[in-house]
């Protein structure tokens, strides 16, 4: 069984997408070709296919069932779009208990806050569900958006990592962040 809820938000659902999701999810990789180009690694055509789309999906279920990610959308409340997408990645049990994010919002939905709103659903439910401990977010110097919405979100700078990811086919450096858990 796959270990994935369903949360809600004032303005969207979020959940792992279904395969009857694959042309939403298709929609979503198409809208915002150009806007996240720039900020993701090289995408081969097929990426931009429902069957890549349906695929991806399968692998998603596969990663959350194993604990090792979580590939979350986020709908709008009638689940009829995708708004935007995040990923708990890399899950490490043992002594770290800990994840990397990434994340991105739909071109017409960016500065609305819905960034924020879903992440701060899906930390929740890493840190108080999942039982994380630690969760990563890395973003290149010249991404200031996505550095706002870390440092709003309470992200603390822990490092800089030269040539650290190659986003649209170049090694870049990246500023290293985490979130902590706090109990109590
Ligand atoms: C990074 C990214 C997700 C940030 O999206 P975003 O919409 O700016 O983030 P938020 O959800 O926090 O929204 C914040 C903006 O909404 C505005 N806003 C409007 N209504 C709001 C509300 N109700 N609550 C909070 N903010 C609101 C804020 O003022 C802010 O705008 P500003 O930055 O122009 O001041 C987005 O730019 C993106 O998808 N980029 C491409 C992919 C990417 O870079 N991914 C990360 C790689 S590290």
């Amino acid at each position: 069984m796959t270990r994935a809820p369903k949360l809600k938000t004032a303005r969207a659902v979020i959940r792992l997408a279904e395969s009857v999701d694959a042309p939403k999810l298709l929609r979503f990789r198409m809208d915002n070709r150009e806007h996240l180009a720039p900020w993701e690694p090289l995408r081969e055509t097929a990426y931009y296919t429902l069957e890549h789309c349906a695929r991806t999906i399968v692998d998603g279920h596969e990663a959350a069932h194993l604990d090792r990610g979580y590939p979350f959308m986020v709908f709008s409340p009638h689940e009829q779009d995708i708004l935007a997408s995040f990923t708990l990645a890399n899950v490490v049990r043992g002594p770290f208990q800990a994840c990397l994010l990434g994340y991105g919002v739909h071109a017409d939905q960016q500065g609305r806050g819905l960034m924020r709103e879903a992440l701060l659903a899906g930390l929740a439910w890493a840190f108080d569900e999942l039982g994380l401990h630690r969760v990563m977010a890395n973003y290149m110097p010249r991404n200031e958006r996505s550095a706002r919405l870390l440092e709003r979100l309470g992200f603390e700078r822990e490092g800089y990592a030269r040539q650290y990811l190659q986003i649209a086919g170049q090694w870049e450096d990246h500023i290293l962040t985490a979130k902590i858990r706090r109990d109590g």
